[in-house]
């Protein structure tokens, strides 16, 4: 076999940038301006400069050719230099220009790597993801005396063929199928020659591949990358937008309320004493609370942890105790709008733990229906909200049976 003498320090990449990006190209002119897409930025750098970057860490390759659009040429090579400038690769680089077709501008790439190049990866500078490995994956057969080998996946959609009007004319084997990717690895030589004769003999392909099983080499599928996406539609661009900080928020609320006296007598205080409410739950046979709103000490903790996570003050900032609308207001609104806030700071809430003090009534036999109530509040399952319910030994004012306190932390993940 020919790659017999072929070692897999020999390679040099070829980062295929000359595409004219159209099925972007009206959302960007909406968004970034008029531009294609190899040239936008992820993490401040341009993606062909991502690729070239990934190559240039690997031992095996030796340098880097830039293929670029024939009017952009001047202007790109000037770009990229400076970014060499900045970021010293470690390996040469060059760059030329490309084709109309992508297989063009292939063949022209191949016509700028330097002589001593025996191997050459072939990539798409629209797959900004590739990973170091998976150029360490495709780079391995060839070592081992294969022509070709290229990253694939299965496919999880089922495929079919169909005629030019939309009939379906079969439906190739799931199993047999793969989605491939680039890069793609290739000996040089018959590499070269399969481009001239897809030259002479007009043969039209999206790959590179497809040329060398043309020619009748056996190409090598190894395992490609979910994250190697081609940024190709406008929905791709989202992968392009720099991550939101990651950190999750974790919001705590806090809340008191004085319990109404049997033998309480004052109009003004039993104007404002309200049958105890929980997380929305009606507690029958409990103490009565003073309250300006319904009462909920528990959801007014909660309120208070997810204005904690939206960074939105306070419930007493929001709903002024002094104003009459809250009056015997159901807590539940004050949640909702919390949750609102939440959602607007760009964050989700996962998960809620909460602590009701108080020495009574006995929480038991409510805490599952609370957990429930709140759960639907904070539009989460079940499962995620936890209730605690716990006395304090007979200490303090919960111990003295004059009020019971509450005490929430939520946790909201960026969404
Ligand atoms: N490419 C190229 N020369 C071409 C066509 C494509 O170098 N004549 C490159 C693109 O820049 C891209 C890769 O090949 O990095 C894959 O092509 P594709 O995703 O189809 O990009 P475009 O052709 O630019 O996009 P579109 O098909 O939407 O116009
Ligand atoms: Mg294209």
């Amino acid at each position: 076999m020919t790659a017999a003498n072929t070692h897999t320090q020999d390679a040099w990449a070829v980062i295929l940038a000359a595409g004219s990006g159209t099925r972007l190209a009206s959302a960007l002119a909406e968004t970034a301006g008029p531009q294609k897409k190899q040239y936008l930025e992820l993490e401040g750098e341009p993606l062909f400069w991502k690729s070239a970057r990934t190559f240039a860490r690997l031992q095996a390759v030796q340098g880097l050719v830039l293929v670029f659009p024939p009017e952009d040429l001047e202007r790109m090579t000037g770009v990229a230099a400076d970014l060499y400038q900045r970021d010293p690769l470690g390996v040469p680089w060059r760059a030329c220009a490309g084709g109309a077709r992508r297989q063009d501008s292939v063949r022209l790439g191949l016509a700028a790597l330097d002589a001593s190049a025996r191997l050459v990866l072939v990539h798409d500078a629209a797959r900004p993801f590739a990973s170091a490995a998976l150029v360490r994956r495709v780079l391995a057969p060839l070592g081992e005396g294969c022509r070709a080998a290229i990253p694939g996946l299965a496919v999880t959609d089922t495929i079919k063929r169909v005629s030019a009007n939309d009939i379906i004319v079969d439906t190739p084997e799931r199993a047999t199928l793969r989605a491939v990717q680039t890069p793609q690895g290739f000996v040089l030589a018959p590499l070269l020659e399969a481009h001239a004769r897809a030259q002479a003999e007009a043969w039209e392909v999206t790959d590179d591949a497809a040329l060398m099983e043309r020619a009748g080499h056996q190409v090598v599928v190894v395992q490609g990358e979910e994250a190697n996406v081609k940024i190709t539609t406008p929905a791709d661009l989202e992968l392009l937008r720099p991550k939101a900080c990651a950190a999750p928020r974790t919001g705590w609320g806090y809340d008191v309320h004085r319990y109404v006296a049997q033998a309480e007598d004052d109009p003004k205080v039993l104007a404002k004493a309200r049958p105890m409410m929980l997380g929305g739950v009606a507690i029958a046979g409990a103490p009565r609370v003073l309250a300006h709103s319904d009462g909920d000490v528990l959801l007014h903790a909660v309120t208070d942890a997810l204005l904690g996570i939206a960074c939105a003050g306070d419930i007493g900032q929001l709903f002024p105790d002094t104003d009459a609308t809250y009056d015997n207001m159901p807590s539940a609104i004050f949640v909702t709008e919390a949750l609102r806030r939440v959602r607007a700071a760009g964050f989700v809430p996962v998960h809620a733990d909460l602590t009701v003090i108080a020495q009574v009534p006995k929480l038991g036999p409510h805490r599952a229906r609370i957990a429930a109530q709140v759960a639907q509040l904070l539009e989460l399952p079940a499962g995620v909200v936890n209730v605690k319910a716990t006395t304090e030994e007979g200490l303090g004012f919960t111990g003295e049976k004059r009020g019971l306190k509450a005490v929430a932390v939520v946790t909201a993940l960026p969404g």
